[in-house]
C-alpha cells in the first residue's frame, strides 16, 4: 500500500459562472477577427480562459463581505489603513504607497530612482517593468542564471540572479550608475521559476556593500516561497508566510501586482523601507494614480486586497492546492510526450514551442501560431510568450530573438477544476497530433509598444 496522499482544494464553491464550448467553426471565425492574438479574442469566444492568473483569481467569501465594508473616503480610508497593516504583517514594509496595480508601482519607482544613462540589472525582463525602465530612460541587463535561458534545464532554482554577471555589470558601468537591481521572485517569462533564498540574501550583501539597493518584484513571491520551503534546505519546517517574510527582509522594497499572489482582480502597491523615498513616490502618486491614502484603487478594492493578502498566508494549503493544480496540467502535458519548460513552475505550464513546431523559424512566431492552434482546437486561450512578447531592440530595430519562444497556459487562482485541466491536456494533445499542418504567421498590425497585446497577424501561404 502507497502512503500517497492526493491534495484538494481547500474550499468548496458556492456560486458559479457559466462558461460555454463553441463550434470549431465559430473559433475559426473568432481567431481570424482576432488577428491570430488572443489578447483580442472576446472573452465570450473562450471555453477555459489560460490567458493569465492576473485579476483572474476568484475571491472568498470574506473577501466579498469585505467589498461591502469599504471605506469610500477620499482621504484617509479606513480600508488603507487596513491594507497598511497587512503589508507590514505579510510582507514586513513599513511604507506603503498604493496604486491602481503592478505597473503603476514600477512606473513610480522608475521615476524616483532611474536617471537617463542608468543601467537596472534584473533576473530576467518583465515586459512592464523592461517598459518603465526604458521609459525613465534607463536600460535593463539580464544577469539571470544561463540555465534560465534553457528550456530542458531542470535545476531548482531557475530564478537565481548569476552574481558574476551582476559583478561584471558593476564593474562595466560603476555603481553610481546603478540605482537598483529589479530581482523578480518566480520569474514569470522564465517559466514561473522561483530564486533561492540563498541567492537572495546573497544578491543583498553584494548591493549593499556597493550601495545598490534591491527591489523586489513581489508579484508572484509566495509562490517562490513554496519551491523554497520545497527545495531548499532548511526550509521545510517553515510555513510559506515565514519564508515570505525572510524574502522582503533582504529588499528595501517591492513593486506588486496584487492581481495575482494577493487574490483579488485589481489593485497593487509600492512598498519601502525608506521614508524619504516613499515621500518621493507620494509626490508622483498624487499626478499619475490618485491620493496616497488610494492611488487608483476603490476602498472596497483595498478592502478585499488586505484580506486576500492575509488568507494566502494563512495556512499553507492554499499554495499548495494552487501550484499542485499548475503541477497536475503539466504532468498530464509531459506525460503525453510534450516538451514544457523544466521543472513545472508556479502559475503556468510553458509549451516549449520551438519543440513542438521545429518548421516554423522563428521569425514567423511559432509561439504565437501554436497559441492560435490551440484556441481554434478547444476554445482554451493562453498566450505568447517568444519573439513577438519581446519586441524589437530600440537601436537596431530587429526583433529580439528570446532563447525561450513559448505558450503559457496560466491557471487563475481557485477558478478551474482537475477535469478543467484534463480538457485542457487532450487539446493541446490534439494539436500536438496536427502540429505539421501549423502555418507561419506575418504582422499586419505592429503597435510600437509592447506589441504583443494589439498586435494582429496572417497565416504565411
Ligand atoms: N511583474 C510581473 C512579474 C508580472 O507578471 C506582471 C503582470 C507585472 C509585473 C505587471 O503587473 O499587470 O498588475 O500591471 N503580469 C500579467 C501576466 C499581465 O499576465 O503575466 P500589472
Amino acid at each position: 500500500m502507497s502512503d500517497h496522499r492526493s491534495w484538494a482544494e481547500p474550499y468548496k464553491i458556492k456560486m458559479v459562472e457559466p462558461i460555454r464550448m463553441t463550434t470549431r467553426e465559430h473559433r475559426e471565425a473568432a481567431n481570424r477577427a482576432a488577428g491570430y492574438n488572443t489578447f483580442l479574442l472576446a472573452s465570450d469566444d473562450v471555453y477555459i480562459d489560460l490567458l493569465t492568473d492576473s485579476g483572474t483569481s476568484a475571491m472568498s467569501e470574506y473577501q466579498w463581505a469585505g467589498l461591502m465594508l469599504g471605506d469610500e473616503a477620499y482621504a484617509g480610508s479606513r480600508s488603507f489603513y487596513h491594507l497598511v497593516d497587512a503589508v507590514r504583517e505579510v510582507y514586513g514594509y513599513e511604507e506603503l504607497v498604493p496604486t491602481h496595480q503592478g505597473r503603476g508601482a514600477e512606473h513610480i519607482l522608475s521615476q524616483i530612482l532611474i536617471s537617463p544613462g542608468d543601467v537596472v540589472p534584473g533576473n530576467m525582463y518583465f515586459t512592464t517593468t523592461k517598459f518603465h525602465q526604458e521609459h525613465a530612460g534607463g536600460t535593463f541587463v539580464d544577469v539571470i542564471i544561463d540555465e534560465a535561458h534553457d528550456p530542458a534545464s531542470t535545476h531548482p532554482f531557475k530564478g537565481n540572479v548569476d552574481l558574476a554577471k551582476l559583478q561584471a555589470v558593476i564593474d562595466e558601468h560603476g555603481a553610481g550608475k546603478i540605482p537598483y537591481i529589479s530581482v523578480e521572485t518566480n520569474v514569470n517569462m522564465a517559466g514561473g521559476q522561483p530564486l533561492s533564498m540563498a541567492n537572495l540574501r546573497a544578491v543583498h550583501e553584494l548591493c549593499h556593500r556597493h550601495d545598490i539597493l534591491v527591489m523586489l518584484d513581489a508579484t508572484r513571491a509566495l509562490e517562490n516561497a513554496w519551491f523554497i520551503q520545497q527545495r531548499e534546505e532548511g526550509y521545510a519546517g517553515k510555513s510559506v508566510g515565514e519564508i515570505l517574510r525572510e524574502i522582503c527582509s533582504y529588499t528595501d522594497g517591492a513593486t506588486m501586482s496584487s492581481k495575482k499572489d494577493n487574490l483579488v482582480n485589481i489593485g497593487g502597491f509600492l512598498a519601502l523601507r525608506d521614508p524619504d523615498l516613499a515621500r518621493r513616490a507620494r509626490a508622483l502618486l498624487v499626478a499619475f494614480e490618485g491620493l496616497h491614502t488610494y492611488g487608483g484603487m476603490s476602498g472596497r478594492d483595498m478592502e478585499a486586497l488586505a484580506r486576500g493578502m492575509r488568507e494566502m498566508v494563512a495556512t499553507d494549503d492554499h499554495i499548495r492546492a494552487r501550484i499542485g493544480q499548475v503541477h497536475y496540467l503539466g504532468g498530464l502535458i509531459n506525460d503525453a510526450g510534450i516538451a514544457t519548460v523544466q521543472p513545472i513552475g508556479g502559475h503556468a505550464v510553458f509549451i516549449d514551442a520551438a519543440a513542438v513546431v521545429p518548421h516554423l523559424p522563428q521569425d514567423q512566431f511559432p509561439a504565437q501560431a501554436l497559441t492560435a492552434a490551440i484556441y481554434v482546437d478547444s476554445g482554451v486561450r493562453g498566450m505568447e510568450r517568444g519573439v513577438v512578447s519581446a519586441g524589437r531592440d530600440p537601436v537596431t530595430g530587429d526583433h529580439h530573438y528570446p532563447k525561450l519562444e513559448l505558450v503559457r497556459l496560466t491557471i487563475p487562482r481557485r477558478v478551474y477544476t482537475q477535469a478543467h485541466m484534463d480538457v485542457v491536456a487532450e487539446s493541446v494533445a490534439a494539436v500536438y497530433e496536427r502540429r505539421e499542418q501549423i502555418k507561419g504567421l506575418r504582422f499586419t498590425y505592429e503597435p510600437p509598444e509592447l506589441r504583443f497585446f494589439q498586435a494582429t497577424f496572417e497565416e504565411i501561404g
